[in-house]
């Protein structure tokens, strides 16, 4: 029963869950006329203190679609948090006024805090380094749309795996199916975080590292690459020092298997040059519009709409 649930991080959804989010956005791409009036009447609230393209529009895509009307900010300077008003009070007025909230917030913990305030579904559309569901269930439903399933792959992990949260939460989903495993590719200061590779051991998961994509890329059925998220750095120097550590290009894409797919979370900046946009591999822009879809159904069914 997802109805009237907080959605905080990847784990909060159990497998049959996840599985059941993906099936009915798979039902939903296939008729969407038959789901566009299921949220008539509903509201949600996209609270963005932080910059987004693909997440806020998304959210926004997804309640339209499904006949709901949307509202919020996406700059909090325009909300009374420049007041100086707190998260808490914030959360309390708004979902008063609508279903569901979807949240995006710089610090850890923002969206676990709102969900203790809020009368209304609270989505996290991203916490500072923290976690990025809902950009996990995308991930998830491309993989499962793409590749067939969620078992059985070596899945390529490329860039910076120390602050990037989609790279965290994808591991930690991935690795409740079976037979999967890693390879962890990054320069050692972007390595990721100890207490993942803590998790992949405590159950029993493999994974392999390397510095240089080159000497993996053809190992791997799942590419996901990351941006060095200068955002995330406390040093101007080392971003520069990092930031064009990978870059995907058609020589390296010769190195690829056949029917190997790429995924990006998106935005890139460097790290896959659009030489590889026409590579039929390439599946990061299909993945967007996935998003769109697995958001239309995680809100039919927090809102209890389906
Ligand atoms: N993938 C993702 O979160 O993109 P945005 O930052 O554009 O929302």
């Amino acid at each position: 029963m997802l109805k009237g649930r907080h959605l905080i991080k990847p784990s909060d959804f159990s497998v049959s869950e996840i599985d059941e989010i993906c099936s009915l956005a798979e039902q939903i791409i296939v008729d969407p006329t038959s789901f566009q009036d299921v949220c008539r009447g509903k509201i949600l609230a996209t609270l963005f203190f932080e910059p987004s393209t693909r997440t806020r529009l998304s959210f926004e895509a997804a309640m339209l679609h499904l006949g709901g009307a949307v509202e919020g900010f996406s700059d909090a300077a325009n909300s009374s948090t420049s007041k100086g008003e707190s998260l808490a009070d914030t959360i309390r007025t708004v979902s008063s006024y609508v279903d569901v909230i979807a949240m995006r917030n710089p610090k850890e913990g923002a969206a676990l805090v709102a969900s203790r305030y809020a009368e209304c579904p609270v989505i996290n559309a991203g916490d500072g380094g923290h976690f990025h569901p809902t950009q996990t269930l995308t991930d998830m439903l491309t993989i499962r749309a793409l590749k067939g399933g969620f078992e059985g792959h070596t899945i390529g992990f490329c860039g910076d795996l120390k602050f990037g949260r989609t790279v965290h939460s994808l591991t930690e989903a991935m690795s409740r199916y079976k037979n999967n495993k890693f390879i962890f590719i990054s320069p050692k200061e972007l390595a990721v975080p100890e207490y993942i590779t803590e998790y992949l051991d405590s159950v029993g998961v493999p994974y392999t590292t390397a510095e240089r994509l080159e000497s993996v890329i053809g190992d791997v059925d799942i590419l996901y690459m990351t941006r060095v998220q200068k955002e995330r750095f406390f040093n101007e120097q080392d971003y520069i020092r990092l930031k064009d550590s990978y870059i995907l290009d058609r020589q390296k894409m010769t190195l690829a298997a056949k029917n190997m797919i790429v995924l990006h979370p998106l935005p890139r900046v460097n790290e896959i040059s659009p030489e590889v946009d026409d590579d039929p591999r390439a599946a990061y822009f299909k993945q967007v519009k996935y998003g769109m879809y697995v958001r239309m159904a995680l809100i039919a069914k927090l809102v209890g709409a389906l």
